[in-house]
């Protein structure tokens, strides 16, 4: 694990907004205060926004997705001030500055005005393109929704921006969503899926440099998503000039696995945020996707691997979880504060004998330090093992002494906490 965390924070290849020198190589594009934001309640301030984006640049994130520009005019000057106080500083990695637009020329024009100050500014337009959000949200047709995403994709281009990422919203839903609910079929002889390939195609040759694949509703098994990658990259004229993104939302519970087969089907860009915080139950978490990676990757992810300093991952968890007030659960995978602990009496031994039979990453990969050495945490499943640990970690040696020649424990020899037993007689301490 250290050796994977030497790589990451070595191998970094120069950042080049259509190409990864490095095919193993994985970006992450950070959507915390974008997509996190609009989490029910979790509005942040300006200044909250800035400490968020400067953690996030110490943690190594490749792309930060500021704001959303035309949205508000606080979110304008939140995404202008990261733009100049991260996206321009003075430092050994200096993150892409994004901005989110509709393909609108207000909106294109309010996230250039505002990410141009970075030194490598970045515009991500989206526009629906599953037949049900065309019908219904839109009401456009495919054709007319072509045109406006390849003429607002050489809008964006045309002001100065040379990094500019598509996304057509809704895109998982052509794994099989798209026709529920339609008495008729929209795109008549066109399928979703080949209508899908067509206007990323026509975004390529309008100069879009990433394409990024939402599954927006949280639809999709790991399985469909993968192959909808893999599909994309067989079938869209001009993919490989392109990096091919992911951004999976939580609704079945399935967004760090459907990101993971995403990056196995050839993704390089994947979208998360911190807590896994985003609209309804959220998006793929930045701390699973990449610890994952950094676990696993070596072994089952064709090697693949990212360029986060995951020793600033608790930091950051903490900061998104004071400042949009979102609690994060107690069994929350990596950052929650039951991750690193053991309550089980054979657990509670397995650890005390050795860590790694109930631990497959240590907290202090994720730059936690933990107040015990391990994890034993005392509770009504706990054994005496634990217990002894943790009364000889907690112990003074003179109240120790002083407890061992009292007489009266001496002949009780038994010590209880709540339904904890434990024999604490000299011998049993010793
Ligand atoms: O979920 C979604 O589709 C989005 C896009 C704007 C990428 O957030």
């Amino acid at each position: 694990n250290s050796a994977a965390a030497i790589r990451c924070s070595l191998r970094r290849p120069d950042y080049i907004p259509n190409h990864i020198p490095d095919p193993k190589y994985v970006r992450i594009f950070d959507t915390t205060l974008r997509d996190g934001e609009q989490s029910p309640g979790a509005t942040m301030t300006t200044k909250e926004k800035l400490d968020i984006a400067r953690q996030l640049a110490r943690l190594g994130v490749d792309i930060i997705e500021a704001g959303f520009p035309a949205s508000s005019d606080a979110d304008f000057d939140a995404v202008k001030l990261i733009a100049r106080e991260v996206g321009d500083a003075d430092s050994d990695h200096i993150p892409v500055i994004c901005g989110l637009a509709r393909c609108n020329k207000r909106d294109i024009e309010k996230a250039w005005e505002a990410v141009k100050y970075a030194k490598k500014p970045r515009i991500h337009t989206f526009i629906a393109t599953s037949e049900i959000h065309m019908k219904y949200k839109l009401k456009m047709t495919p054709e007319q929704v072509i045109d406006k995403a390849k003429s607002m994709v050489a809008y964006a281009r045309s002001l100065g921006c040379n990094d500019v990422e598509f996304s057509p919203e809704d895109a998982g839903s052509c794994t099989s969503r798209s026709l529920k609910g339609l008495d008729d079929s929209f795109l008549r002889d066109l399928s979703d899926r080949e209508f899908l390939y067509r206007i990323l195609g026509e975004v390529i040759n309008a100069g879009a440099t990433t394409l990024n694949i939402p599954d927006t509703v949280g639809y999709t098994l790991p399985t469909e998503f993968g192959q909808l990658i893999a599909d994309i990259k067989a079938n869209t004229n001009g993919i490989e000039n392109v990096i091919i993104s992911t951004h999976c939302q939580n609704d079945l519970g399935l967004s760090t696995a459907n990101t993971l087969a995403g990056a196995h089907a050839g993704a390089r860009q994947l979208e998360v945020t911190i807590n896994g915080i985003g609209e309804r139950a959220g998006n793929a978490s930045l701390e699973e996707v990449v610890m994952a990676l950094k676990c696993r990757g070596d072994q089952l992810l064709d090697g693949l691997y990212t360029g986060i300093n995951t020793q600033h991952i608790i930091m950051a968890s903490k900061m998104v979880e004071e400042y949009s007030g979102l609690r994060v659960q107690p069994h929350k995978a990596i950052v929650g504060a039951n991750a690193f602990a053991h309550e089980s009496g054979i657990h509670q031994d397995g650890m005390l004998k050795h860590k790694n039979t109930y631990e497959i990453i240590s907290p202090e990969d994720i730059g936690l330090l933990r107040s015990n050495e391990s994890g034993i945490v005392l509770g009504k499943l706990s054994g005496r093992h634990a217990l002894k640990a943790k009364m000889l970690e907690t112990i003074t040696d003179d109240d120790l002494i002083a407890l061992v020649s009292d007489e009266v424990f001496q002949s009780q020899v038994v010590w209880k906490l709540g339904d904890v037993q434990a024999c604490i007689c000299p011998t049993c301490l010793d």
